[in-house]
């Protein structure tokens, strides 16, 4: 059968998977078993599944870990995580305990705004598209309100629009671009309505104006979409306690606390070592962002951005030490959402969202942040002191063994006998053949 097809998305699960594996797995009798062993036998909630996305032919598992005893802002928490890398959880839980001894992390929303933009060209008197962008402005409030209606009775909507001049870098190139308020919504979907309703007037609306100024053709929109990149939109925590205690948590390191601080000024001026940094924080975020159902891919984008916004990629934590005490922090921002998306429809994202006491959208920011610091902190512990394999690898342990198709009893012996030994691929390997 050929790998190429029209008219896929019209066939039926089943005929989908035919294709598939007529195409690709002639000589592999599991493949349609694997994709099957995947799916619910819960119709209902399959069905639900199967529609989130298009040509969905079978379910993809990844880990719905939880990791207790994170205190933010005083209260607790149990949070709920979804990840397959191993040690994340475990690295997360364990930072949480030892901050929860030491008053918690103290988390805080700096703003909440939401950024969209109209792309456009036009190559006519600067003066007059200043002067039509001034008369349509109100028009272009006006004639969204039946989109922003619902969302300005929950304290929300578009707080401005202005017009940014962009022709000295691209010739003719012109911005509408708007801030938004989405209150609980992330409000891509409010967002991008708006914005395409914005062109579709700002287009149209000039023959109100004086039609011999402006014509409607010297408009050329490109794009309406919104901006991942959200620097008002930032959310702020951080942890503290005295130097002695910081200290005392690694009495093996001297000066623990000094190399965390040498290790985040490393990552301001490395770009190396800034990204793998920054990986560790989102290891924590994403794994969050993903369990209460948001979109990670615009977190990491506009994370990376914002940590490039002087000009040199650096890191989006900071430590320091004041009055012998020593503070951990990270900024960034977070345009999240408690309500919308798949936050309704997931049984699993409601479920985790009730395990977080059914956060508002900036609850959530903050429990994220704190989560990114709190993975943070263990990455940095670990690396500046024993060095990340030991605990990561015994954690992997497990991962490595069942390449193996290991038993239980097997198992446990391997358990017992990398207690004390260093765990590797080729150290497990080794294990598995004396044993057998
Ligand atoms: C691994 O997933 C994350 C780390 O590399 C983060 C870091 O190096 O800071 C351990």
């Amino acid at each position: 059968m050929s790998k190429e097809i029209k008219g896929f998305s019209k066939l039926s699960k089943k005929e989908k998977i035919n294709w598939l594996v007529s195409s690709y797995f002639k000589d592999d009798s599991h493949a349609e078993n694997i994709l099957k062993q995947y799916w619910n036998s819960n119709e209902s909630l399959q069905n639900l599944h199967d529609e989130f996305s298009e040509n969905s032919i079978s379910n993809y598992y990844l880990p719905f870990s939880i990791a207790p005893n994170f205190l933010i802002n005083d209260k607790k928490f149990t949070i709920p995580m979804t990840i397959e890398e191993s040690s994340v959880v475990a690295a997360a839980g364990k930072a949480a305990k030892f901050w929860m001894k030491h008053g918690g992390f103290k988390a805080k929303v700096i703003n909440d705004e939401k950024i969209g933009q109209v792309h456009f060209f036009y190559h006519g008197n600067k003066k007059t598209i200043v002067e039509y962008f001034d008369f349509v402005k109100p028009i272009l409030f006006k004639k969204t309100e039946s989109i922003t209606k619902k969302m300005k009775s929950r304290g929300g909507g578009i707080t401005d629009i202005s017009l940014i001049d962009k022709s000295s870098q691209l010739a003719g190139y012109f911005q509408l671009f708007a801030t938004f308020k989405t209150v609980d919504a992330m409000g891509a979907n409010f967002i991008n309505s708006c914005l395409e309703e914005f062109a579709n007037i700002f287009k149209n609306s000039t023959q109100l104006y004086e039609a011999e100024k402006l014509n409607k053709e010297e408009i050329e929109v490109v794009m309406s979409i919104l901006s991942n990149y959200v620097p008002n939109c930032l959310v702020k925590t951080e942890v503290s306690c005295n130097v002695q205690d910081i200290n005392s948590l690694e009495p093996n390191t001297t000066d623990f606390a000094n190399k965390i601080i040498q290790a985040i000024n490393i990552a301001n001026l490395d770009i190396h070592r800034a990204v793998t940094h920054n990986k560790g924080i989102m290891n924590g975020i994403d794994a969050v962002v993903i369990a209460t159902g948001n979109d990670f891919r615009a977190i990491e984008a506009g994370a990376h951005a914002y940590a490039s916004r002087k000009g040199t990629y650096q890191s989006l934590s900071n430590a320091y030490i004041k009055n012998n005490n020593f503070y951990f922090e990270l900024t960034l921002p977070m345009a999240i959402g408690t309500v919308g998306g798949v936050t309704n429809l997931h049984p699993l994202v409601k479920l985790a969202l009730k395990i977080l006491e059914n956060p508002n959208s900036k609850e959530l920011m903050k429990i994220i942040a704190s989560v990114g610091l709190a993975q943070n902190f263990g990455a940095l512990r670990s690396l500046v002191t024993s060095g990340i394999q030991k605990g990561h690898m015994k954690m992997h342990l497990i991962n490595l063994l069942n390449k193996y198709d290991i038993t239980q009893e097997e198992k446990k012996l391997a358990t017992t006998y990398f207690k004390k030994r260093t765990v590797s691929s080729s150290s497990v390997e080794n294990f598995i053949q004396n044993l057998r």
